[in-house]
């Protein structure tokens, strides 16, 4: 598939197929986000697949940070939609930046500076996912509402660093229409 044809073509996807998405396909998802560029070739990046019997927990501890935030009288957002489809979808991939620390604690300028590099690295490395997984005929989510069980999710997977992004995968059961955009001419000009 042309470059331009998958960036046009890619859609989020909230409705998955049941049907697993083989070994090969994630491995190809996760070598194409290890191809993205990152400032000082840092790779600041580092993947962590949940399938299987696994998708299960993964809910489980993320609705469990999500009704903590309910308790507390604050808004979960769009959460219980991302969690359905993240219940549906055959593989999510969470990422993690390994020299990040929590986006609320104290942060020196240098760290600010290392998170604002390496977390644009990292959203190279998402997109290049998400494309990859185009080229595949996979459909893909990106997933930020992993924050509202930022704490919940970590200790489960076990990793150091900041959690950035969550990304589920599946082959795709709705047809999404494309998502309007601001034209080029609002949001780009020349000087
Ligand atoms: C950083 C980022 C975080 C996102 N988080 C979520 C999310 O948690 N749940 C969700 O359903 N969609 C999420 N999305 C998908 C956006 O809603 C979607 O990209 C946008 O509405 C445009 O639609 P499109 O991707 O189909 O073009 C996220 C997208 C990005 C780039």
């Amino acid at each position: 598939m042309d470059i331009l044809e998958a960036i046009a073509a890619r859609r989020s996807v909230r409705k998955f197929k049941h049907d697993p998405i083989p070994e090969e396909g994630i491995q190809t998802i996760l070598k194409a986000a290890t191809q993205a560029p990152s400032g000082k070739n840092q790779q600041p990046w580092r993947f962590i697949v949940v399938q299987s019997d696994k998708r299960a927990e993964m809910v489980k501890v993320m609705r469990k940070g999500m009704e903590k935030i309910k308790a507390q009288g604050k808004d979960i957002g769009s959460s219980e939609g991302t969690v359905r489809a993240m219940e549906e979808a055959p593989v999510t991939i969470f990422v993690f930046n390994p020299h990040g620390t929590a986006p609320w604690l104290a942060h020196s300028i240098d760290q600010m500076f290392n998170d604002v590099v390496n977390l644009q690295s990292i959203g190279a490395a998402i997109q290049n996912m998400a494309l990859a997984a185009q080229g595949l005929g996979i459909g893909s989510l990106w997933i930020c509402d992993v924050f509202s069980a930022y704490e919940e999710l970590r200790e489960w997977l076990d990793e150091e660093g900041q959690m950035v992004a969550a990304m589920s995968f599946g082959y795709a059961d709705e047809s999404p229409e494309p998502r309007p955009r601001r034209p080029v001419s609002e949001v780009a000009r020349w000087v």
